[in-house]
């Protein structure tokens, strides 16, 4: 059993951020002992559910699932050993939610400009914070005609 449990938390480690810090393998011992999931990594389940939604509604009738309450972006934990830098995650975080509101306020022939332009958003933050899940967030753009 706890085999068991110990392979699974390596691979929640090496499936959500740590692609880079694990690349050699040595995972420190101490990151068993924290949460699995820290309340940042759960609001980004809940960013990146939404953006896979609304995805999934502008293929279908362009009717946007409701506007999620991003309130704790700038105060929820990080995973411990995490590096939150003090300038470029509140100006990516602003940014996101910049184009969260451009979204909502977007008339329907503009949402799927406006919705790349969030994707984009996530892009630019993991870019520097968290590389791991980048190859994910590039496949949510859609095809926009021009
Ligand atoms: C302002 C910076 C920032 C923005 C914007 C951002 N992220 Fe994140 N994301 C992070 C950080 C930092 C973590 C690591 C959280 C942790 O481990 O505590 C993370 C973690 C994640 C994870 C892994 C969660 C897990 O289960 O461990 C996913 C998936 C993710 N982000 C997707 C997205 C998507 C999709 C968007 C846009 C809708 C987005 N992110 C926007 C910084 C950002």
């Amino acid at each position: 059993m706890r085999k068991e449990l110990i392979a699974l938390l390596v691979i929640v480690a090496v499936v959500a951020c740590s692609s880079s810090r694990n690349a050699d393998n040595s995972i420190p011992v101490a990151s068993f002992q924290q949460d699995v999931t820290s309340e940042l990594a759960l609001l980004m389940r809940t960013m990146a559910a939404h953006a896979d939604s609304v995805k999934a509604a502008l293929a279908r009738d362009g009717k946007l699932p409701p506007k999620p309450a991003i309130k704790t972006l700038f105060t929820a934990t990080p995973t411990q050993g995490m590096h939150i830098d003090p300038i470029t995650y509140p100006t990516f975080g602003k940014d996101y939610l910049a184009k969260l509101d451009a979204l909502y306020k977007a008339p329907k022939a503009e949402r799927p400009q406006a919705y790349n332009a969030l994707v984009q958003s996530c892009a630019n933050c993991h870019g520097t914070h968290c590389p791991g899940p980048l190859m994910r967030i590039r496949k949510m753009y859609v095809a926009v005609e021009e």
